[in-house]
């Protein structure tokens, strides 16, 4: 089951968060800024050790100061239109990091709404691909949680999990 939570992502104590990283792994605005921020320097000098991320791809580091014990750090695709693969780069982009959260044995993870901010990837077309991708492994873990940062996205999600299609 997905839970879905609005807040911010870098204060769950869950065995591993996904960050929507950019390919050189060396920190950003958003999601990723606030990652950065609560993790501490540390955060870069492992991230950036492990660059270059090509898009749909991800890379495992330590949470360093953050509640979560791992970071799995992704990297989305940039919205150019819809005709530049980004639907599969998106669903390449949760798949690996779910990959990479089994590879660790993370019971408990949690995303952000990758893409759909500084990458401009349209809100509910994201969220339809993610929660697709979610709703397939959801039994593999004790707690899969989507974290919402904007009241658009919250309802956006909670409308699909309530079973209405886009
Ligand atoms: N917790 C949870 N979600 C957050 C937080 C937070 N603390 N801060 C921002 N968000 C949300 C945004 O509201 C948006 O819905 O994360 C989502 C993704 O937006 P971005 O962080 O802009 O990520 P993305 O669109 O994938 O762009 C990635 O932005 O920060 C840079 O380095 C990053 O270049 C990369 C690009």
């Amino acid at each position: 089951m997905i839970e879905l939570l609005e807040g911010d992502l870098t204060t769950l104590a869950v065995d591993a968060i996904v960050n929507a990283a950019n390919s050189a792994l060396g920190g950003g605005g958003g999601v990723d800024g606030a990652i950065h921020r609560a993790a501490g320097p540390a955060l870069l000098r492992a991230s950036r050790a492990l660059a270059p991320c090509p898009p749909g791809e991800a890379r495992v580091t330590p949470g360093f100061l953050l509640p979560a014990r791992w970071v799995i750090h992704t990297v989305g695709p940039i919205w150019q239109g819809g005709m530049a693969d980004e639907d599969a780069v998106l669903t390449r982009a949760y798949r690996s990091s779910l990959a990479c959260a089994e590879e660790l044995g993370a019971k408990s993870l949690a995303f952000p709404c990758i893409s759909t901010g500084a990458y401009g990837f349209p809100a509910e077309r994201a969220a339809a691909i993610a929660l697709g991708i979610l709703q397939a492994h959801g039994d593999r873990f004790a707690r899969l949680v989507v974290v919402t940062h904007q009241p658009r996205d919250t309802r956006i999600y909670a409308r699909l999990l309530a079973g209405e299609r886009p």
